[in-house]
């Protein structure tokens, strides 16, 4: 069985019925140590004792999945969330072989970046996924101001941007059964310890990482803990309806609000507008070249000014 779930996670490999049945028959708890194990294998940055000394929270990061490498932290996350782990658990890899961003874009994913997802069981619809996309990456920027960078701005709906370039890059996923959410993924990554050469040529000119803003290395386990801690805040304030102060903090960091942009709507609809703002569900509020409001609740957004 343990090496068929390896597999798995280096790989979107199929597991057999065979070990389907074996995991069937598995203790959950049992299940969850052989997971944790198979993580202990060959790592190079990122440690669990590091991330966990003085940690301050309750449930966010108090379990750490952390692996070498795998295919996509939010696949391993979904997985993982079937087998009853706790919420708040975090799945970390120093590699990613195949992760993916939002649209259905690949994300880059090489070592010395911080690549994790969060395990979450909100009790909430459907309908508010976005506003915890949204105060992710309040998450983010706070914690980029906890280490020193004060003039990160997130740009809608996801991305974390410094002196125009993006930075980190959000991607929530949720798991629903017969339409109820029983887990949603947060797939955070950070541009952390990198060169911009360490990326495609293509994507050179629109990234930047933590490391050449602040001109030297820094800690990618105290950059998780700190996350951690800020993620918890937030979504303390999440569970306890704080909305408003959410969308507070986020509209505060705007990058988006008051441009001009071309949206891109599912289904190439595409079409020049101002944004105006967000609104009470994270969408975007914008006014189109003939003067109409439209809300866009998904999509993307290219600033044009
Ligand atoms: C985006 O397109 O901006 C979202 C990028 C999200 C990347 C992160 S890295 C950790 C997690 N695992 C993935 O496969 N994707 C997310």
């Amino acid at each position: 069985m343990k090496n068929e779930i390896v597999k798995l996670l280096k790989r979107e490999s199929k597991l057999s019925d065979e070990t389907i049945k074996e995991i069937e028959e598995t203790n959950i708890q049992d299940f969850a140590n052989l997971i944790k194990e198979i993580g202990k294998e060959k790592r190079e940055h990122i440690k669990a004792s590091e991330i966990s000394k003085d940690l301050n929270t309750n449930y966010i990061g108090k379990n750490l999945y952390i692996y070498h490498e795998v295919n996509s932290t939010n696949t391993v996350a979904k997985f993982l969330s079937q087998t009853g782990v706790e919420n708040g658990s975090i799945v970390i890899s120093e590699k990613q072989t195949g992760a993916r961003g939002r649209s259905g874009k690949s994300w880059e994913s090489p070592l010395g970046g911080v690549w994790l997802s969060i395990i979450l069981r909100p009790d909430v619809d459907h309908s508010k996924i976005p506003l915890i996309t949204l105060a992710t990456g309040v998450a983010v920027a706070k914690t980029l101001e906890r280490i020193g960078i004060k003039n990160s701005e997130i740009k809608w709906p996801n991305d974390i941007m410094i002196n125009d370039k993006k930075v980190c890059g959000i991607l929530t996923e949720a798991v629903t059964n017969f339409n109820t959410i029983e887990t949603v993924i947060i797939g955070v990554g950070i541009d952390a310890n990198l060169n911009i050469e360490d990326f495609p040529e293509e994507l050179q000119a629109g990234t930047t990482t933590l490391e050449n803003e602040l001109g030297r290395k820094g800690d990618e386990n105290l950059l998780i803990k700190i996350f951690l801690e800020e993620f918890e805040k937030i979504s303390e304030l999440f569970n306890h309806e704080g909305y408003e102060e959410i969308l507070k903090e986020w509209r505060k960091r705007s990058y988006t609000i008051g441009k001009i942009v071309e949206v891109r709507k599912p289904f190439n609809k595409y079409y020049d507008a101002y944004v105006l703002g967000i609104s009470r569900e994270g969408a975007l509020v914008v006014e189109k070249i003939d003067g109409t409001l439209e809300k866009v609740i998904s999509g993307e957004c290219i600033i044009k000014n």
